[in-house]
């Protein structure tokens, strides 16, 4: 094996204790929100047979297309690393009936997420995503409240509201946006001499991308298009306009953004993204929308449905560029430390003791002098460090340093976790 072989694969990350710490705390503030926003847990496989996502995403889109980790397996299936969680999640609602006879169910998910693409800042090969899918239900209040989820996750993470922006738009539906595709196709080849050559290309295959394209001359082009909102049916556009008027309600500040079409084919109604401030290229934190005819591609009942997900390293980039620091807890609250060689098994006990009554608590494994042990206690960021010492062990007693104020205390030996317990919770 060479030695670039011993290194983590390019575009992926190990997540170390410090961002790791991070994850945990950003997917406990998404659950406790989610949850008190009545969705509940799924976690699905990590690889799917790769029809799941073909179907779901489209052959067109440049995931389908290019980005997918796609082998072959023992059994000669065709197998596919999840690129995204919301085929998987419908593909498992209707693969176990979740939505049977109309009934909606809301769910949310988190883990990592494989993408095949160039890697920069903010772009990863695998990157970890929080998701929530809302299934069967196709009032615009949904819409609404999974934004306000959204949004109010982003808060709770620290991300000043300013430093974010929430784009919305509508991509209409089967009966609308068939004809808007062809206008938007027609324009695109009435303007190939000032397109790239993909956009060009797009007008076959999937013209509405072009207005993601993110070639200046292109953009400029295509900010002349023709505008889905002056194409979108009666019914899409009733949907769009309570979906904008409930968010006004509740004090939501967006923004709307006609060429907001976002980069997989299942679609319709609904779509949105929030950007934050500072991250260079790769702004979009989170994004989502409505996919009411997903369930029906895998072979299932119409069962509208919508959802986002948020992407973990641009929301980390964003709290940092914000200047917030994941809270950090104490490694150990308490510190044993063992005078001589011979007590370690008596330090053993008290720290096993002190752990079992709740307490952070740890003592050294490294055969280390006295003062050393103390240091280690500082680093650990301990607030009281247990001395066991044999005179005081052989009194059934040990000490107790309070390292704030550096006093010392004796302690019976049998009360030292109630003791510890009580001054701990003390201050
Ligand atoms: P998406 O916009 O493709 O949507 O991804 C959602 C978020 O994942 C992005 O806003 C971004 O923060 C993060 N993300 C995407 N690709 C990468 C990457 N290569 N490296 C790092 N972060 C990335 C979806 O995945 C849809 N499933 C969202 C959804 C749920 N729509 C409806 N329900």
């Amino acid at each position: 094996m060479s030695s670039s072989n011993v290194r983590a694969p390019k575009g992926t990350a190990d997540m170390l204790p410090e961002v790791a710490r991070a994850w945990e705390h950003v997917t406990r503030t998404a659950e406790a929100i989610f949850s008190r926003y009545g969705y509940q847990p799924i976690y699905t496989p990590i690889f799917e047979h790769t029809d799941v996502f073909v179907r779901g995403i489209g052959e067109a889109t440049d995931i389908v297309g290019k980005e997918m980790y796609t082998f072959e397996d023992k059994g000669g299936r065709s197998i596919t690393l999840r690129p995204e969680g919301t085929a998987s999640v419908v593909r498992a609602a209707l693969e176990h009936g979740l939505t049977v006879n109309g009934q909606g169910c809301k769910l949310y998910y988190s883990g990592p997420m494989f993408r095949y693409e160039r890697p920069q800042a903010g772009r990863m090969r695998q990157f970890w995503q929080i998701g929530v899918e809302a299934l069967g239900m196709a009032e615009p209040t949904i819409d609404a409240e999974v934004i306000v989820a959204l949004m109010e996750f982003f808060a709770a993470v620290g991300i000043p509201r300013d430093r974010m922006r929430l784009l919305i738009n509508s991509m209409g539906d089967e009966r609308c946006r068939p004809a808007y595709r062809e206008k938007v196709a027609s324009f695109i080849r009435e303007n190939a001499s000032d397109l790239c050559e993909e956009c060009v290309r797009r007008a076959e295959t999937n013209p509405l991308r072009a207005f993601d394209c993110k070639n200046p001359g292109c953009a400029s082009v295509m900010s002349r298009a023709p505008l889905l909102r002056d194409e979108m049916c009666d019914d899409c556009a009733a949907h769009y306009a309570a979906v904008k008027s409930l968010l006004d309600d509740v004090g939501v500040i967006y923004e709307e953004d006609t060429s907001l079409v976002r980069g997989l084919d299942y679609y319709t109604r609904t779509v949105f993204e929030v950007q934050a401030e500072g991250l260079g290229a790769q702004n979009a934190i989170g994004g989502g929308g409505r996919y009411d005819r997903l369930m029906e591609m895998y072979g299932g009942q119409p069962t509208p449905g919508l959802g986002f997900a948020l992407g973990f390293e641009r929301t980390l980039l964003a709290m940092r560029a914000a200047g917030i620091d994941v809270p950090v807890p104490p490694s150990a609250e308490v510190f044993v430390a063992r005078v001589a060689p011979e007590v370690a098994g008596d330090a053993f006990a008290v720290v096993t003791r002190l752990r079992e009554a709740g307490i952070a608590a740890d003592m050294d494994h490294q055969g280390r002098s006295l003062k050393a042990q103390f240091k280690l206690a500082d680093r650990l960021g301990a607030r009281f460090v247990v001395i066991a010492g044999p005179d005081e062990l052989a009194a059934g007693q040990v000490t107790v340093r309070d390292m704030a104020s550096a006093t010392e205390s004796r302690v019976a030996l049998a009360d030292a976790a109630r003791e510890l317990g009580s001054r701990l919770h003390d201050r």
